[in-house]
């Protein structure tokens, strides 16, 4: 790890401990040009189908595009930080799913939307949630994950750890651990040097002091009145990137997707992918490599492995993986994408001049129909239904094994109070 890394750690740190009151406001004053309406943050009435998995928890879930049973390509998309179920791929048309044959299956992570919380959280839980999931809904067959900025560490997870279940992985502006020991000198530099001092102090206390995040997630997104994203994260925007977020689709998707992720109104599940993110993940990205790997230690191994090949396996995830990232992506910058591809050197990075960290995801039919393209082919529609009419469709049966609408007192708000203070009880 570079000094100069280090020496920001200390610097935050001094700032941290010298003056955090002041510093908060003069942050958070200084971008304020404009006097915005300050719009409260609205609880919904729950509506997620959840399913049930083997350890008791309930997982909320959201399907969308050609039924499960004619399905030609099964995606499973985990959700970035401060987003849920309802991102997928925003503004996805359900026309285009349809054209190329593909279910869409969302979820919110533990804690987030309509999921109960996982005591102990890991990226391997994070996998085995994904497989107990599409087991549950009828994904037979095999699937791919898909996912956005943070969202693409559990993405990376079931490469890791269920690699059978997974045909590939598609990554846009994927977020990986801004202090893994792995990056080069010049790409530890590139990650950090854009990145403003207020969003380097959350990932210091994500590592050093997580439970100093609380106090920072109740003061923004927390807060009970909503703000806009790059405010609430500290995050600087690219030009397309502030185009974009200035459109009333993408700030109705944004107000109701950030509703839905701190519906429990509990700081805990964001520390938790706070600290999972700078964490050891428990695997390295090189893991992912292809490669053959033979057991060769002392002499008659060694001779046993000259006349027979048995001793030899192929080892990391055999499936395609394709990154795309935003050339003007300032939230993600492109040396993450640009380190995974150097450790895992089969993948496809497609660059995106001009692009932003939302721009090419978000909101582009033209960008999405490129996507599905790049991953499935050229579109096929769904697969025939030679499916019997008596015969109950898979996912029916699944859901009425698995599933249970929760109904309105299932609704816990206790944890709310230590964050949104008052401010939503009457909403709720
Ligand atoms: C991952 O979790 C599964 C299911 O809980 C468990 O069987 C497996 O041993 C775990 N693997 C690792 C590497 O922790
Ligand atoms: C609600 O959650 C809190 C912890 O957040 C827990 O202590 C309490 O027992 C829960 N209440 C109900 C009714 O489930």
């Amino acid at each position: 790890m570079p000094n100069w890394v280090y020496a920001w750690d200390m610097l935050i740190f001094s700032m941290l401990v010298l003056l955090p009151t002041q510093w908060t406001i003069s942050v958070n004053t200084n971008q304020e040009s404009v006097v915005r309406t300050v719009k409260k943050v609205q609880i919904h009435p729950p509506t997620a189908t959840r399913v049930l998995l083997p350890d008791g928890r309930q997982m909320a879930y959201h399907e969308q595009g050609v039924p499960a049973d004619s399905a030609r390509f099964f995606l499973i998309a985990p959700h970035s930080f401060l987003s849920s179920r309802l991102a997928g791929i925003p503004g996805i048309k359900m026309s285009l799913l349809e054209e190329f044959g593909v279910r869409l299956v969302t979820y919110d992570l533990p804690g987030f939307g309509e999921s109960d919380p996982h005591p102990t959280r890991n990226l391997n839980s994070s996998a085995f949630d994904m497989l107990h999931l599409t087991n549950a809904i009828g994904v037979s067959d095999k699937f791919w994950v898909l996912g956005h900025s943070s969202g693409s560490m559990h993405a990376l997870a079931a490469l890791r750890y269920i690699p059978d279940r997974v045909t590939g992985a598609a990554l846009f502006a994927p977020m990986i651990n801004p202090y893994e020991p792995g990056m080069t000198n010049e790409e530890m530099k590139r990650t950090w040097e854009n990145w403003l001092p207020r969003r380097k102090l959350m990932y210091f206390l994500s590592r050093r002091f997580p439970r100093f995040l609380s106090y920072f997630y109740c003061r923004s997104f927390l807060s009970g009145k909503h703000d806009r994203i790059d405010r609430w994260l500290s995050l600087s925007m690219g030009k397309k990137d502030e185009i974009l977020i200035e459109e009333p689709v993408f700030e109705e998707f944004l107000t109701r997707d950030v509703e839905e992720s701190i519906r429990q109104g509990n700081p805990k599940p964001f520390k938790e992918e706070a600290t999972l993110l700078v964490s050891n993940w428990g695997f390295s990205l090189s893991d992912l490599q292809v490669q053959r790997k033979c057991q060769r230690r002392g002499i008659v191994p060694w001779l046993m492995s000259i006349y027979s090949k048995a001793e030899c396996e192929l080892t990391g995830f055999l499936g395609p993986i394709h990154v795309w990232q935003g050339m003007d992506d300032k939230v993600v910058p492109s040396s993450m994408a640009d380190h995974i591809a150097r450790v895992i050197t089969g993948v496809n990075l497609h660059k995106l001049p001009n692009e932003g960290h939302f721009s090419y995801f978000y909101f582009c039919d033209e960008c999405h129909r490129r996507i599905f393209s790049t991953l499935f082919g050229p579109p096929q529609g769904p697969l025939d239904n030679k499916l019997e009419m008596d015969q109950i469709p898979l996912e029916e049966s699944a859901e009425q094994f698995f599933c249970f609408k929760f109904s309105d007192s299932d609704v816990n708000t206790t944890g709310c109070s230590q964050c949104f203070g008052g401010a939503m009880k009457d909403e709720i």
